[in-house]
């Protein structure tokens, strides 16, 4: 990554405030930095600058990159007047009736709306789904023999959201099984691409994003037929129930293509980032014998504080969400001594934030124990987001993560090597092991 000088730090935005340190060298480089070789480019760009900076990339244009633990706070703690959505964001994939798309009073009342479905007591509900689909899926897997193991864990996700948060079952399970994974590997990689202002063919990209969609509408609307049909609707714990339960002040309910962009959002935010995170973790016990070892010792004996501890360290050290957004709502928005003017993207690095050695010292190092009876410390470690966006979904990802892991550790055994570490490859949204997490394993008897 070539970049040149930064700007003079006393040209001001506004009176007493500094503008953060500019990356001079091309739009398109910069963006190809950003897209393709983030990680590298990231690492030059805080050597040169420090953890504030400016870039200008494409669709998201000039960026104020942070990465220090202050400034984060600062990001994380602002009304959501002061800071406002990313845009392009992941609304425009979902649709303008998912909370992705919603700022202000409505996202607030939305979110309200769905926590809810996300905490404890409700979740207790799903376990036994998890499971399920944990001892269905790995009935098959091949022994001593290597197997990617992303792929089985996209298609756990995926079943236990749908059955958990869509309520599905019969033959619109089956149909969603087989057309969101497709449309997930599309979307993701066109979350952020603006859709031409003319009408695309069938075959391009968002002419097939578009018939995926109509089959998803079809699919859910029939659902949402059953459920409001059913007499026990009033005590389903699914999100599809919830909704449509829900009334707005006036009274009046949900619109039904709401309903349907809302439950697309939570498919799209929460099993393939939960997969990508389950993937890691086996990439990274089949390298961590010692690890490995005491999680075993630990399932046979009950316990799952160690393997909760795992579970945030796996979070911290391959941060599937590497980076967050938010854009200036307010006139201007102090960041430190930066004064950072309207409409400006703000970007936050998680993935920097977790390997800054002054926070994690060693940050190279899967250790599980250093989380071990410690809560990990927001901002610092921050792989839910943060503030009024911080992820609905984090205590259903981390217990769904914590069943999955239970039970694979209960039936197999995991074969340890010295293998290199898998490299991380981005599929758009969330970062995963790029050989899939190959695993060698055996049943236990
Ligand atoms: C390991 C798995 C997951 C990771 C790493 C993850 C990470 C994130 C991150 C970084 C954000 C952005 C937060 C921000 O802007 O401050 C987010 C937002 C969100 N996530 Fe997750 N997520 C995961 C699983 C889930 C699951 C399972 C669901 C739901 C089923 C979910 C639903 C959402 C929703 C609805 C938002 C948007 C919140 C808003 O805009 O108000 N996520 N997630």
């Amino acid at each position: 990554m070539t970049d040149t000088a930064m700007v003079n730090p006393c040209e001001t935005s506004t009176p007493n405030r500094l503008n953060p340190p500019r990356v001079r060298s091309p739009k398109l480089v910069q963006g190809v930095g950003f897209a393709f070789f983030r990680r590298a480019a990231m690492r030059n760009w805080i050597k040169r600058h420090g953890r504030i900076f400016e870039i200008n990339i494409p669709f998201f244009g000039r960026s104020v990159v942070v990465s220090d633990p202050a400034l984060v706070r600062s990001v994380c703690t602002a009304s959501t007047e002061e800071l406002v959505n990313i845009q392009p964001n992941l609304g425009n994939l979902f649709g303008p009736g998912s909370v992705f798309g919603f700022d202000g009073t409505r996202h607030r009342d939305r979110r309200r709306l769905l926590a809810p479905a996300f905490h404890g007591p409700i979740l207790k509900n799903f376990e036994r789904v998890i499971e399920d689909e944990t001892l269905r899926e790995s009935a098959n897997w091949p022994e001593d023999k290597e197997f990617r193991i992303l792929e089985p864990m996209n298609r756990i996700t995926l079943n236990v959201i749908l059955r958990t948060i869509l309520g599905a079952d019969g033959v619109e399970l089956e149909e969603l099984r087989e057309i969101v994974p497709p449309w997930m590997t599309l979307g993701s990689l066109m979350a952020f691409a603006p859709a031409p202002p003319y009408r695309t063919g069938r075959h391009s990209p968002w002419g097939k994003l578009d018939e995926f969609r109509q089959a998803f509408d079809r699919i859910v609307m029939t659902l949402i037929d059953r459920a409001d049909a059913d007499p026990g609707l009033g005590d389903r714990v699914d999100v599809l129930a919830m909704l449509l339960r829900s009334r707005r002040d006036a009274g009046t309910a949900m619109l039904r293509l709401d309903i349907c962009d809302e439950l697309l959002g939570l498919i799209g935010a929460g099993h393939e980032s939960t997969a990508s995170a389950l993937g890691w973790a086996f990439e990274r016990l089949r390298r961590h014998p010692e690890v490995l070892a005491e999680l075993v010792r630990e399932v046979d004996a009950g316990g799952s504080d160690f393997r909760r501890a795992t579970i945030l360290e796996l979070l911290r050290s391959r941060t599937v969400v590497d980076v967050i957004g938010r854009r200036v709502g307010a006139p201007n928005f102090d960041l430190g001594e930066c004064g950072i003017p309207h409409n400006r993207t703000v970007l936050v690095r998680i993935a920097d934030l977790h390997e800054n050695p002054d926070i994690f010292p060693h940050p190279e190092r899967f250790d599980p124990y250093r989380f071990r009876g410690t809560k990990p410390a927001a901002p610092a470690w921050l792989a839910f987001g943060g503030g009024a966006r911080r992820c609905l979904g984090a205590d259903f990802a981390i217990a769904e993560m914590d069943i999955v892991l239970r039970t694979v550790l209960q039936n197999f055994r995991i074969q340890t090597d010295a293998a290199a570490d898998e490299k991380s490859y981005f599929r758009g949204v969330a970062h995963t092991p790029k050989l899939g997490g190959r695993v060698v394993v055996n049943r236990r008897r």
